[in-house]
């Protein structure tokens, strides 16, 4: 077995999760605390440069924190809080940006993209990928599982990580990017990358009635029920994501052969969904009605968090020349 690292990444609050997000990270994702050491925060500081109504921000923030751990993100062996529950990080978002150049932050092209589409360009929406930054090397990330978007966030830390430590003396752990590939080939309802802002999500937690409608609403051929069915259909990609390496052939042999029509697919698909979710559902109606419990979670959280963040704090305080009561 290889050696347990330290895997961290942080999660955009932005409400309702679908199988996209499930499949794409948040499986993966959890699945790391198993052989790894987790941390892993929900970035409410971050989703302050875009969200401006405080109910908004604070129901999504504790929204994806319950989905998180109704996921089954485990506490007890993972570090999971709320980003700005570690103020550390904003004030090693300052000190990094004494010594981050602004062409660096000039090329970053999700602020381009966001400016583009309207969002107002205002100074934390510059410096997100410097807090990014921080966030990673505040807790000594080594490895950073994120979606392809995100790649030249994590070569934006890279470079301030190497740059501070060539000044300074090692201080940062350079990390690593982990690039989920398969990320984009989960198609929505419609067959295009499955996105909320493209309305062909099918959402995780919402009323079962309807996730099944958003079921029965994707996109098929008109192929008749006696001839055989295309494999490479979004229905048929959509309902591999549920089945092991068996089910899938199972599966491919029944749309090879004639008899089989989409809308009974479609009605099984639906009932997969729902059995499949059912646990997690079930666990998040219980921490929805125990939000004691998740806030003392994300106490002791954050807790752990802060430990960690002071360690590095306090060696960047130091390499820079600011240490002075010792
Ligand atoms: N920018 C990331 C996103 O939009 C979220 C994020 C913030 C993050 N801080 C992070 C991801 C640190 C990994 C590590 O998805």
């Amino acid at each position: 077995m290889a050696a347990s690292k330290r895997v961290l990444s942080g999660i955009q609050p932005s409400g309702q999760l679908h199988i996209g997000n499930y499949f794409g990270m948040m499986k993966r994702m959890i699945r790391y605390q198993e052989e790894h050491e987790l941390f892993c925060f929900i970035v409410d500081y971050h989703a302050l440069t875009t969200i401006k109504n405080r109910r908004e921000l604070e129901e999504n923030t504790l929204n994806a924190a319950i989905d998180f751990l109704a996921l089954g993100l485990d506490p007890d062996q993972s570090i999971f809080w709320i980003q700005s529950d570690v103020p550390q990080v904003t004030e090693l978002t300052w000190l990094l940006s004494t010594i981050t150049g602004m062409g660096l932050l000039e090329r970053a092209t999700s602020y381009k993209d966001k400016t583009t589409r309207g969002v107002t360009p205002n100074v934390g929406l510059f410096s997100y990928p410097l807090l990014m930054a921080a966030d990673i090397l505040c807790f000594g990330g080594e490895i950073v599982p994120v979606g392809k978007d995100q790649k030249q966030h994590l070569e934006i830390t890279r470079a301030i990580a190497q740059r501070f430590n060539k000044i300074y003396g090692d201080v940062f752990i350079i990390p690593q990017a982990d690039i989920n590939k398969s990320s984009q080939l989960i198609p929505g309802i419609d067959g295009q990358k499955m996105s909320k802002s493209y309305g062909n999500d099918i959402p995780l937690f919402a009323d079962e009635k309807i996730i099944r409608q958003k079921i029965m609403s994707i996109t098929t051929d008109s192929t008749p029920i006696d001839k055989p069915k295309d494999k490479d259909s979004t229905i048929f990609k959509i309902f591999s994501l549920f089945l092991d390496n068996q089910g899938q052939q199972e599966l491919a042999q029944r749309f090879d052969q004639p008899g089989v029509g989409y809308g009974e697919i479609k009605k099984e698909l639906a009932e997969t969904i729902a059995e499949y979710f059912r646990p997690y559902r079930e666990k998040r109606i219980y921490l929805e009605k125990h939000l004691d419990y998740v806030q003392q979670v994300l106490q002791s959280g954050a807790q752990k968090a802060e430990a960690v963040a002071n360690k590095f704090l306090t060696n960047t305080r130091t390499a820079m020349g600011l240490n002075y009561s010792g």
